[in-house]
């Protein structure tokens, strides 16, 4: 038994604002003191890029643990510290190109891979950034390895079918393991709705709010995290944008949706 939480975030969408939703509530975790652990899974490693992290040597990113047959606590010869110096709880895993090669093979039990690395590692909160595909190798070691899975959404179209779409692999997920009679602690921590356009609310946005509410209750998270350029802006700078007096208010809906989904 692992005595930290792991928390994927999921959609099957792309720019449904899944990694800009790992990387906060990473880092609020991190700042509610928390030893935290970023985990990028996701082959286009943008994340990765976000935080301007180097595996320690060549090779050593996440792909080292989905390609080995017995990684054992390699999460934490693996994980690196986070450069951002208001962040010393705060440590990633980076990933790279060669996760995409994991995709293309199917071996066995090659999907707890994952969650056997995590074994002994010294954290007591893991985020995973989830990469936008309906199902497959990455996301069956996420959800292994989950005690949790926040769904990532916009409000249009592509963030509904994204939200939608991750629910139905989860679901899936969940009867298969109960078919095995296999243990399942993955539970459903909620929809965070994210780049939300405070200020001129579309008909087109609306509409998507209301079908979000119907579709998931009290699943939906408020409150939703408002869109600023800033977090774009510091995104390609490599910078944290909550660390700006303009991004405060994005960093600080992260930072209450970060109570919410973590004990
Ligand atoms: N609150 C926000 N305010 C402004 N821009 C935002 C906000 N949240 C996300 N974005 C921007 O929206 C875009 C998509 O977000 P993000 O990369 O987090 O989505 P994603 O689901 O991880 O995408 P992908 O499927 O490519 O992995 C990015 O350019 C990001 O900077
Ligand atoms: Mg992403």
């Amino acid at each position: 038994m692992s005595d930290f939480e792991v928390l994927s975030v999921y959609s099957e969408t792309g720019g449904a604002t899944k990694t800009t939703t790992a990387v906060s509530l990473a880092v609020a975790s991190a700042l509610r003191g928390h030893r935290t652990v970023l985990i990028d899974l996701d082959p286009r490693a943008a994340a990765t890029k976000w935080l301007g992290v180097e595996p320690r040597e060549p090779g050593l990113d996440v792909s080292a643990i989905l390609a080995d047959a017995d990684p054992d606590g390699w999460a934490e010869d693996l994980a690196v510290p986070c450069l951002w110096e208001q962040l010393p709880n705060l440590r990633m895993i980076p990933s790279g190109r060669a996760v995409s090669n994991r995709e293309k093979t199917s071996e066995d039990h090659g999907d707890i891979r994952l969650r056997v690395s995590l074994n002994g590692l010294e954290a007591d909160k893991v985020v995973l950034d989830l990469p936008n595909r309906q199902g497959g190798v990455i996301i069956q070691n996420a959800l292994e390895a989950s005690d949790k899975v926040v769904y990532a959404g916009k409000l249009d179209e592509d963030g509904l079918d994204g939200v939608e779409g991750a629910r139905t692999s989860v679901v899936r997920f969940k009867k298969h393991r109960a078919a095995l009679g296999a243990s399942d602690r993955l539970r459903e921590a909620g929809v965070v709705i994210g780049a939300w356009r405070d200020t001129v609310p579309t008909r087109d946005a609306r509409r998507a709010e209301e079908e979000f509410a119907a579709a998931y209750g009290d699943l939906v998270l408020d409150p939703m995290v408002p869109e600023r350029v800033i977090v774009r802006e510091a995104r390609s700078a490599g910078e944290y944008y909550g660390f700006y007096d303009k991004g405060r208010i994005v960093h600080q809906a992260y930072d209450t949706l970060a109570g919410k989904v973590f004990v």
